[in-house]
């Protein structure tokens, strides 16, 4: 039986701003891309992969990308000039590597591969199908932040690792490109984002992060404070470049990473946050592994997971549960790109169908996580909606 709540369960898809955050100042950090020689921060990750392909000069040819993915990379490519093209991915997020070498031709201008979720991709191999066609490699972590296969931190295998920090760290917004290797390509600075779209979002973190601790109270200050923040925002015609959004915008393609960001990812404990998320990923592994088979039996060495993945057969049902009881849970990667033939890759259309993204982020405490496995059972264990009774 589930247990009887006392204040209404508040779990944010993404980590919030705390506070503290705004005056403390880290080490510095040995994650990559901070600890990257060659580094250029941007305020997406698409504006990075944008760049990567005019940067490499791939706009004349075909990008060898995973049919599984998010879509907005895919926009990226194909609004910088390039031309997708897909390769197979299993039903365990694992890259077909026949298929990658099947289909690279006298157009492919360079490999794409995807790690999912802070589960490294087959990095090492893509490595070496790169090198025998004289290819470079794009490694694209923004699912994976601080995540490594074991000793390698993810990122630092390709000739480009592109990152998004505002999923995994509470920032307003950015992303990142690393040049690694012997390449010397020395990128402009970006122009600065309008500051007021970096307060906005930094207004909304903090309030979402008095929500997160304060319970009742904290709930009914965020709403007054978001109606009054939204008529402001209206009143003073602010520009708000919105994180997260699906799809690809070239008005925003030149828009760099604030100072005040790079502030919040100084910090940040990095250790820290690895070591929740992995240790609520772990939890939750063990909590629903009854209810759902899942994707991984296991956390190697070194992955920072940036969600749960659960597979689940009534994903609007499910959705829909988890987010009445509070938890913002995400549908994955529900769409192909268009310029994919979704009909070619069923295991990709089926993950589509039936990934639900679970938050295991490091604002999480062990108690907020047992509620999150008590409910995430109910939502499983429920009958479906649809479903007649006999009798
Ligand atoms: C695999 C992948 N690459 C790139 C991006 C773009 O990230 P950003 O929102 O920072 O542009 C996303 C966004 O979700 C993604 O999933």
């Amino acid at each position: 039986m589930e247990t009887v709540m006392r204040d209404k369960l508040f779990v944010p898809a993404l980590p919030t701003l705390w506070p503290g955050m705004l005056l403390h100042r880290g080490p510095p950090s040995g994650f990559m891309p901070f600890s990257a020689s060659n580094v250029r921060y941007f305020y997406f990750a698409r504006n990075a992969i944008w760049t990567t392909v005019k940067m490499l000069g791939l706009d004349s040819g075909e990008v060898l990308m995973p049919a599984y993915h998010h879509g907005v990379e895919v926009e990226a490519v194909v609004d910088a000039g390039a031309t997708p093209r897909f390769y197979r991915v299993g039903g365990r997020w694992d890259v077909d590597l026949e298929d990658v070498e099947k289909k690279i031709g006298p157009k492919t201008r360079a490999l794409y591969l995807i790690h999912y979720a802070g589960f490294p991709g087959p990095v090492e191999e893509m490595r070496r199908i790169a090198d025998k066609h004289g290819l470079p490699l794009i490694e694209d972590c923004a699912l994976s932040l601080l995540s490594a296969d074991g000793p390698v931190p993810l990122g630092t295998t390709g000739d480009i690792g592109i990152f998004c920090l505002y999923k995994t760290l509470p920032m307003p917004h950015g992303g990142a490109l690393t040049v690694n290797g012997p390449r010397q390509y020395s990128l402009p600075e970006p122009p600065l984002p309008p500051s007021s779209s970096t307060f906005s979002h930094t207004v909304s973190s903090l309030l979402q992060n008095l929500e997160l601790r304060g319970g009742s109270i904290g709930r009914g200050v965020r709403g007054l404070v978001r109606g009054l923040g939204k008529g402001a925002v209206k009143a003073a015609d602010i520009e708000r470049v919105a994180t997260g959004t699906q799809h690809f915008d070239r008005r925003h393609v030149d828009l760099g990473m604030s100072p005040f960001a790079h502030r919040i990812a100084q910090a940040q404990d990095l250790e820290g946050v690895v070591e929740r998320r992995r240790r609520n990923y772990f939890f939750l592994l063990g909590r629903l592994r009854d209810v759902s088979s899942p994707l991984f039996n296991q956390l190697p060495a070194g992955v920072c997971p940036l969600f749960y993945p659960l597979v689940v057969d009534n994903k609007e049902e499910v959705l829909e549960r988890l987010r009445a009881r509070g938890i913002e849970a995400i549908d994955f990667w529900k769409h192909f790109h268009p310029a994919c033939d979704a009909s070619a890759f069923p295991e990709v259309a089926r993950s589509r169908r039936t990934i639900v993204e679970v938050p295991c982020h490091q604002d999480l405490t062990p108690e907020v996580m047992a509620e999150v496995a008590t409910v995430v059972r109910g939502a499983l264990t429920r009958e479906p909606r649809n479903q007649k009774h006999a009798g």
